[in-house]
């Protein structure tokens, strides 16, 4: 999806553009108890800093992006390190795992960190598209064959005792053979290579091996790790001549939603998200006020985010960004939002209030935003995905 962003470099070189209001340094944007009280919604386009306004598209994304970018990073993701370089060694090929595809393992080496991916394409000669995902329990849990690579990273109880027993506990969950039969190509690796989810091992996986720049209390939470891991895998993915670098969709569930929503706001790679059930602090508005509220986020899981975000307990309308500007950070392309409806916890409300107030920022770039390119829907159901959501997802990118 470079396109996008190597377009407007040529259209800026162009005009020659007046200078972007700079923003202040990071850590110099005040403290959440410092901010006012706003009931409505902070604006797409007007500066945070200024009267500026971002007014096409080609100013939206030489400074409003970056603006929303570091409002996000110091308020509530925290701030990601400078993206390293990605290799890759193929280490495992298997044609009789998952009928109709290859079954394919990968050590990625991101600076001198790992992350270790599965990727199931389907067999025939096209390039397929492919969607990205975190697993939580490893990437022997898709499947039962003995051969897979165990995960060495953390096993959080929720999926077994020990990576040994975790195989195939999540299959239900992803549907190798469907998917390939849709056409498309599915990548994955276990969210605790990039982060485990748990405040006891906070210093393990990527973690341990990259200093964001910036004050301590801004550094990234896990939900900023994965995403930045993502974004990484992505890059790499797009650079594969044999997948189609233009369908290039990253997929996540609750946190993982959350945490895929972020992914995009640093990759310019990937063409579209599918959020399921992302909830507070993914698609849900902070000042819906429904569902989760960001004091028991911030309480329950302090870990998915910087030190700062826990200054907005009860003080949502101090929010300086709300979570349509998230979305409106994907403009132009691809976002599939999908809720359920017993899923109060979720706010679905929330998430479709958010996509409603984003569309303009299609509208910028030219494109039909709420309801096209950008999509919100609620299926029956609770807080889950079952295999047979897979066919709603696909056919919701397809639309
Ligand atoms: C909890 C949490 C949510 C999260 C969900 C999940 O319910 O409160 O914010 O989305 O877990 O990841 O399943």
């Amino acid at each position: 999806m470079r396109r996008l962003f190597a377009g407007t470099a040529l259209v800026l070189a162009a005009c020659a553009p007046p200078p972007k209001p700079a923003p202040p340094p990071i850590s110099e944007f005040p403290e959440p108890s410092a901010l006012p009280e706003r009931a409505e919604l902070p604006p797409l386009f007007t500066s945070f800093t200024s009267d500026d306004v971002a007014d096409d598209a080609a100013a939206f994304t030489r400074w409003r992006r970056d603006q929303l970018l570091a409002l996000f990073a110091r308020y509530q993701y925290g701030t990601t390190p400078p993206r390293v370089t990605v290799t890759a060694q193929r280490t495992a090929s298997y044609d009789d795992l998952v009928p109709g595809a290859r079954f394919e393992e990968y050590t990625l080496t991101l600076g001198d960190a790992e992350l270790h991916l599965a990727l199931v394409r389907p067999n025939g000669g096209a390039r397929p598209p492919v969607v990205l995902g975190l697993n939580k329990c490893g990437n022997q849990s898709l499947v039962t064959d003995a051969r897979v690579r165990l995960t060495t990273s953390f096993v959080i109880p929720a999926c077994g005792t020990s990576a040994e027993t975790t195989r195939g506990v999540q299959q239900g969950l992803w549907p190798l053979e469907a998917i390939v039969a849709r056409g498309y190509a599915l990548a994955t690796f276990h969210e605790s290579d990039a982060a485990p989810d748990s405040p006891e091992h906070f210093a393990e996986g990527l973690r341990s091996r990259f200093r964001p720049e910036g004050p301590p209390r801004a550094a990234w939470g896990t939900v900023a790790l994965w995403a930045w891991a993502l974004a990484h895998v992505a890059t790499w993915l797009d650079g594969q001549p044999d997948l189609d670098s233009g369908r290039l969709f990253v997929f996540g569930h609750s946190r993982r939603g959350k945490a895929a929503l972020l992914a995009g706001t640093l990759s310019a790679e990937l063409d579209g998200v599918v959020a399921h059930q992302s909830g507070t602090a993914g698609a849900a508005l902070h000042r819906s006020l429904e569902g989760e509220s960001l004091e028991l986020i911030t309480l329950a899981f302090p870990h998915w985010f910087n030190d700062v975000f826990p200054g907005f307990s009860r003080a949502e309308l101090k929010t300086p960004v709300d979570q349509h500007q998230l979305l409106a950070l994907w403009a132009p392309r691809r976002v599939v939002l999908v809720d359920g409806d017993d899923d109060a916890w979720a706010d679905p409300q929330g998430a479709k209030a958010a996509a409603q107030a984003a569309s303009p920022a299609w509208e910028l770039f030219g494109e039909p935003g709420f309801g096209a390119r950008l999509t919100w829907q609620s299926r029956p159901g609770a807080h889950s995905v079952e295999s047979a959501d897979w066919a709603l997802f696909l056919d919701a990118l397809e639309r």
